[in-house]
């Protein structure tokens, strides 16, 4: 745990360290970090169990609003997932549809990228097939021979190429990608009906999408030496709660959950949905199967010391709690807002920008008094 400054006095703060709104990601991006062991040693033995390819692979986190969801997500993507070399996606407000999941992972790695990494496996195998030792340098050189028109020969070595390689023994599913890197030069971003199915000019056949979805994702494994992708959907409970879903939305939805759960079988992708828990009922409702296969894990309120820890370990950054505060500060509070990570993050963000234009320690009944003026009537 970073120390502060050792020139700093008790009372000297170097900045605030609670953001202001109480969500997200803390202002100071050192360690993500979880105030209680327990939590912290639930979650890791589910992902060990993952880890054994045994079991489900989906995790839904359950907690009201502020408990906490969004920074375990966060202390998952940047900590424990990349430990065990796995690769993350992070999605803020996911979408319903399975293709808008799709796409969004796509635009954010970038085709052009996307289509290098692919052509780079593949490539030792075209070599072998036209049994040419010098080709054109490197995908680069590649693209300029495929500027104008890829001929129908060119396409069917590459997806030939591509079927030899780890990424699908399929060959409709060899046929898409090889299209994807060939069209490369005249399309550089991937357009909605690359995955979508539509009447002319898609990529992907009906019925296809998740099966083709595997193979990027397979890609991205293989091109980054990791063993796994994870999945981490946020506010999940925007796309599950009925009263905001037209009923093509709902059907929609659970198509999305039905294929991302087809995937998450292969072994390929590890999915980790953070959800209110009235959206995790509705899901319970919509989906039983899936839910069965679900581990969930509830974010308990914070206890007295998780609640201790999680304010010190943030102040430790900027100054000396016990010089900011009188011992035994936290028995002032509230019980709600001991519980809840964020009302803790509010009140905290408050009473240290009252020590920093002070410049005075806190004292209990001054803590207290913020508590209630944030938090009347609780
Ligand atoms: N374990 C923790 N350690 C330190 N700070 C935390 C911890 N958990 C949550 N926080 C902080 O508490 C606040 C609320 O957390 P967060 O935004 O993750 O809640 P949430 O459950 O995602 O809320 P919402 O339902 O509104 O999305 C944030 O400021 C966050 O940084
Ligand atoms: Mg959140």
């Amino acid at each position: 745990m970073p120390k502060r400054p050792s020139s700093v006095t008790s009372v000297d703060v170097t900045s605030n360290p609670f953001e202001p709104s109480g969500s997200g990601a803390p202002l100071v991006e050192e360690e993500f970090w979880l105030p209680n062991v327990t939590w912290k040693q639930e979650l890791q033995k589910w992902l060990d169990r993952l880890g054994t390819g045994q079991g489900t692979r989906s995790l839904a986190i359950v907690g009201g609003y502020g408990s906490g969801k969004s920074y375990i997500l966060h202390w998952l993507d940047r900590v424990e997932f990349p430990r065990r070399k796995v690769l993350t996606f992070y999605f803020e407000n996911p979408e319903v549809r399975f293709y808008d999941l799709a796409n969004s992972l796509l635009r954010r790695i970038g085709r052009k990228h996307f289509a290098k990494l692919l052509w780079e496996l593949a490539e030792p195998n075209r070599k072998r097939l036209q049994q040419r030792s010098l080709f054109a340098e490197g995908f680069e050189g590649y693209l300029d021979t495929v500027t104008k028109r890829t001929s129908t020969s060119e396409l069917a070595d590459l997806q030939e190429a591509i079927r030899q390689s780890e990424i699908t023994a399929d060959d409709e599913i060899a046929y898409c990608l090889a299209r994807l890197i060939a069209e490369t030069p005249r399309k550089p971003y991937f357009e909605y009906r690359d995955f979508v199915v539509s009447r002319s000019g898609s990529l992907v056949a009906q019925g296809q999408e998740h099966r083709y979805f595997a193979a990027i994702l397979k890609t991205l494994r293989v091109a980054d030496n990791v063993d796994r992708v994870a999945f981490l959907l946020d506010e999940f409970e925007q796309i599950s709660l009925r009263k905001r879903l037209t009923t093509k939305d709902s059907q929609d939805y659970l198509v999305t959950l039905k294929r991302l759960i087809d995937i998450t079988h292969q072994g390929d992708l590890w999915l980790v949905l953070a959800m209110t828990p009235d959206a995790a009922e509705q899901t319970a409702r919509l989906d039983p199967a899936f839910w069965d296969r679900c581990y969930r894990f509830d974010i308990p309120p914070l206890t007295r010391d998780d609640a201790v820890r999680l304010v010190e370990e943030r102040i430790e950054r900027v100054g000396d709690p016990g010089g900011l505060f009188e011992s035994g500060y936290m028995d002032v509070l509230q019980p709600t807002t001991i519980a809840s990570p964020r009302r803790l993050v509010k009140v905290f963000h408050a009473a240290i920008s009252r020590i920093m234009s002070a410049r005075k320690r806190l004292s209990k009944d001054e803590l207290k008094q913020i508590d209630q003026d944030i938090y009347s009537g609780d």
